[in-house]
């Protein structure tokens, strides 16, 4: 451990003076995602003279198929971009709540919340939006035919995706799980080993099905109707009715600044842009690079301000559709000083005194991002979930995929603690067709009106606070993409009232600095703290890729 630290010092060091690539450099277009089979995809279709737009698509796919973990077409997304010309604008393909959906939905009769209801039953699949995604990016912008698009994707559910030592674990971890649901004979039930080959016959076929007829096989044609059959022979309530009506919605993404950074992120239904937002404008007259890279003193600035953010998300975020937002008001320089004021550098805050602590909201953490860049000069960040590890554990054999458990991102109960601790708020309850509160930030960066980084990561709700602390990684600390990926992380989210770091990553000096000025620290076995994939434009305008090794995550680019 203490190796690690001391090469990370090192580097980091090294870094402060010359923010030299680390990662991938590649001199026209890349793509970085979760597994290398669905960079290559995205990168070979920019290769053919595809735009970022034809590769989100290919990628988005392809993730479905080598990243069932996460990959979807069973969940949803979000996606943000920048043309070339500087035009920036944002998708919503978020999963929304069946027309059946009620607001007590996962209560008992005494109004307590049903441990699992909202995670491990039919009633947690949200009405899943990636295919209407995908479709609404390439009706707008795609520049290739969809079934070329789609050609290597399917070629590859034929061919079949060959297991990693990560995958091999988390299939290990989660085998139970999905057997529980979907009984012995599921593809997944197998006990693969890590260079085994899985090929998903079934999703090539769905697939297959979809570049036929397009968009709405999937939401009126055969594969609506199979999905349909098997939601209600497991106790769903999402009808063909639900998935006629599901529209992606293009939304106008949430811009402002930081220093000289010009930043576009996602707007609610994610949290992930306004408390980005509003971290970053708390943050801003703290002098963090004097301060040093994960000292103490930055790492109580950041935490004081993520708890004043995170406390106003639970507030007053959810859906746009259904709650009105004080968007501005939240982001006022004046309001976000207003609440800085109460910060005082010898003590540390306490959440119960930063607001009637009554809400935040349950959110778990497995997600994934990918970054594109193409030649054009087009980039785009697109962040997608199934909500926990594959979903619901719901696989449907005959269609070849997981569904989601996003309705667990809704508050099953405004205002008290759910299975995880946290309480959640009225802006985010339950209601049909509604949208449930994201935290998934995918997010461009501009510097001097040029194109600077794309970036995101999964990890619920610790999305915001590993893609803001990226983002100081490269700006403040000089650090190169990959440097700034790699970097330790850690994470404070108002309740509960814990700093939680990455395991082994940060020295005891530095705890116990924060330890003895009343920061409460997690000291349960923590986890890693998401998967930052990364892409910085380099002076010389080529590409560096940030791939996180905490996964499978691969740079693909030419
Ligand atoms: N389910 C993770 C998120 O939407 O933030």
């Amino acid at each position: 451990m203490k190796k690690i630290t001391f090469l990370y010092c090192f580097i980091t060091a090294f870094s402060f003076a010359q923010q030299n690539p680390t990662g991938l450099v590649t001199s026209k277009a890349m793509v970085v995602s979760a597994r290398e089979e669905a960079s290559k995809i995205g990168a070979d279709i920019m290769k053919k003279g595809g735009n970022a737009f034809d590769a989100m698509v290919g990628t988005e796919l392809a993730l479905a198929v080598a990243f069932p973990f996460a990959g979807n077409i069973g969940g949803g997304g979000f996606m943000v971009y920048r043309k070339a010309n500087g035009e920036v604008g944002s998708l919503d393909y978020r999963e929304k709540a069946p027309l059946a959906a009620s607001k007590d939905m996962f209560l008992d009769k005494d109004g307590n919340v049903i441990k699992g209801k909202s995670t491990e039953t039919a009633l947690a699949i949200g009405v899943p939006g990636t295919v209407a995604g995908v479709f609404a990016v390439h009706r707008k912008f795609g520049s290739m035919p969809m079934s070329e698009i789609l050609k290597p994707v399917i070629a590859l559910a034929e061919r079949g995706v060959v297991v990693t030592k990560k995958q091999e674990k988390s299939l290990n971890d989660y085998r139970d799980a999905i057997v529980k649901v979907n009984g012995a004979a599921t593809l997944l039930a197998s006990n693969f080993k890590e260079k085994d080959t899985i090929k998903y016959p079934a999703l090539a076929k769905t697939l297959k099905r979809i570049s036929k007829n397009g968009r709405n096989e999937f939401y009126k044609g055969e594969t609506a109707k199979i999905l349909v059959d098997y939601l209600q022979k497991n106790g769903g309530i999402i009808t063909l009715e639900d998935l006629a009506k599901y529209e992606a919605k293009w939304r106008k993404p949430l811009q402002f600044t930081y220093k000289d950074l010009k930043i576009t992120s996602m707007s609610p239904p994610s949290s992930g842009g306004i408390c980005l937002a509003q971290i970053l404008k708390m943050i801003a007259p703290y002098d963090l690079a004097k301060m040093g890279h994960n000292s103490p003193e930055a790492i109580q600035v950041i935490v004081e301000a993520e708890r004043r953010a995170y406390a106003d998300r639970s507030q007053f975020l959810g859906d746009p559709d259904f709650v009105k937002i004080p968007v501005n008001a939240l982001l006022s320089g004046d309001y976000l000083k207003d609440r800085m004021a109460t910060f005082n550098v010898d003590k540390a805050s306490l959440s119960s005194e930063i607001k009637e602590g009554k809400v935040t909201y349950n959110e778990s953490t497995e997600t994934t991002h990918y970054s594109i860049v193409d030649k054009f000069g087009n980039a785009i960040a697109a962040t997608t979930t199934l909500n926990d590890g594959y979903g619901s554990k719901y696989y449907c054999d005959e269609l070849g995929f997981f569904l989601n458990n996003e309705m667990d991102d809704f508050s099953a109960k405004p205002g008290s603690p759910n299975m995880f601790g946290l309480v959640g708020n009225e802006a985010n309850s339950i209601a049909p067709q509604k949208r449930m509160l994201s935290s998934m930030t995918p997010t461009i960066v501009e510097k001097d009106g040029k194109l600077f980084m794309v970036v995101g990561t999964p990890g619920g709700s610790t999305i915001i606070t590993s893609v803001l602390q990226t983002i100081l990684n490269v700006y403040e600390y000089k650090l190169s993409m990959q440097e700034a990926v790699n970097a330790p992380r850690f994470h404070h989210q108002w309740l509960p009232d814990l700093i939680t770091f990455e395991p082994s990553t940060f020295d005891n000096t530095t705890i116990d600095k924060l330890k003895a000025k009343g920061y409460l620290i997690n000291e349960k076995a923590t986890p890693i703290i998401g998967k930052v994939d990364a892409i910085l434009v380099l002076p010389n305008k080529t590409l560096e890729g940030g791939a996180d090794f905490r996964g499978d995550d691969t740079a693909v680019g030419f």
